[in-house]
């Protein structure tokens, strides 16, 4: 297939932009550069950088056989702070992005959704039938966008798949995270692994949970990947199908970074911060429907597993 990523120079972008190019697929990267790195477009695949919104139309009159939509701005704090960033640069970006597709007849999106569209979860494991309450804004933008999705499928026969993403994690080889604000876990205590902090900060040890700090869903960013690549394929005209992606699987932070110390091999100092606002106690995804309709479960689903390729990668970008 021809496809078009774009946010192909962000993580998981670039990881599934490469998948898709070891694939066989041609790939053309759609990217701003205002997160992601020109030198993380796999090779094999052709970068236009610019803003997606304007290029859109232009690129998919050359037919493409489907969109991955991976760009967005995906800081939860700073979607609280700026929220005009994030309407405009998620949902009228998507708008513009779907009507280039509709005005091309492009027939197939996979889109990078998030499970911060459900909110504070009534139950957990969270299916794709539980209400979707953000608590913030960048999971209200990325509802937005799901909800768009479905009414051009109905009105106009795309065929649309939005993955919605727990916490991701780990490298696959030069495809990684890297950040220029890093507010993710796992980053942040590789960085104190690696001398670039003094200790992380743990926020919170007093949640209703076993060790009482927060429990998430980590899956690895290879694992999402192959995701992506089966959703293109399963794509059906008139249809928005809609599947968590994690791993079943909760971790703590104080099992994070109690990992993070034995792949590492450093003594990573912790300490106990207050909660961070609109963090919930537990987030884990039920992702049964990708497991029977996509056919896909995590081939990595071990912490370690995440934990080492991610060190791998600091390692590599910090000697290059
Ligand atoms: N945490 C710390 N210390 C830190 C950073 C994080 O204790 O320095 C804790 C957080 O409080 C949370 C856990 O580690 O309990 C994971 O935090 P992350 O920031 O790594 O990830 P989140 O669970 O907040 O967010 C992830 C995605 C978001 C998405 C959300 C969906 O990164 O994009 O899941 O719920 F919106």
């Amino acid at each position: 297939m021809k496809l078009l990523v774009t946010g192909g120079a962000g993580y998981v972008g670039s990881v599934s932009a490469a998948r898709m190019v070891e694939a066989g697929h041609e790939v053309v990267v759609v990217d701003d550069l205002s997160t992601g790195h020109a030198d993380a477009v796999p090779d094999g695949a052709r970068l236009v950088v610019g803003d997606i919104a304007e290029l859109a139309g232009p690129l998919l009159a050359d037919g493409f056989d489907g969109v991955l939509h991976c760009a967005a701005k995906s800081l939860v704090g700073e979607s609280m702070q700026d929220p005009a960033k994030y309407w405009n640069g998620n949902v009228v970006t998507s708008l513009r992005l779907l009507e280039a597709m509709r005005d091309n007849a492009t027939p197939r999106l996979v889109f990078s959704s998030t499970a911060a569209v459900y909110g504070e979860p009534e139950q957990v494991p969270i299916t794709e039938s539980a209400s979707t309450r953000p608590t913030n804004t960048y999971g209200a933008s990325k509802l937005a966008i799901d909800l768009a999705i479905s009414s051009f499928s109905t009105a106009h026969g795309l065929g649309a798949v939005s993955l919605r993403y727990f916490n991701v994690a780990g490298a696959y080889g030069r495809y990684g995270e890297r950040h220029t604000v890093e507010t993710h876990l796992i980053p942040i205590v590789l960085q104190v692994a690696s001398g670039q902090r003094e200790q992380v900060q743990v926020y919170g040890d007093d949640w209703p949970t076993e060790d009482g700090t927060c429990v998430r869903d980590y899956i690895h960013v290879l694992d999402l990947a192959e995701a992506h690549l089966r959703a293109m394929e399963r794509a059906r005209g008139g249809e928005h199908q809609i599947y968590n992606l994690g791993n079943g699987l909760g971790f703590s932070v104080e099992q994070v970074i109690q990992t993070c110390r034995e792949v590492t091999g450093h003594p990573i100092p912790a300490a106990v911060a207050p909660r961070r606002t609109g963090d919930p106690a537990v987030l884990v995804a039920s992702s049964e429907r990708a497991q029977q309709e996509l056919g896909w479960k995590p081939d990595h689903p071990e912490l370690s597993s995440m934990v080492r390729t991610a060190w791998e990668f600091l390692g590599a970008t910090a000697e290059a």
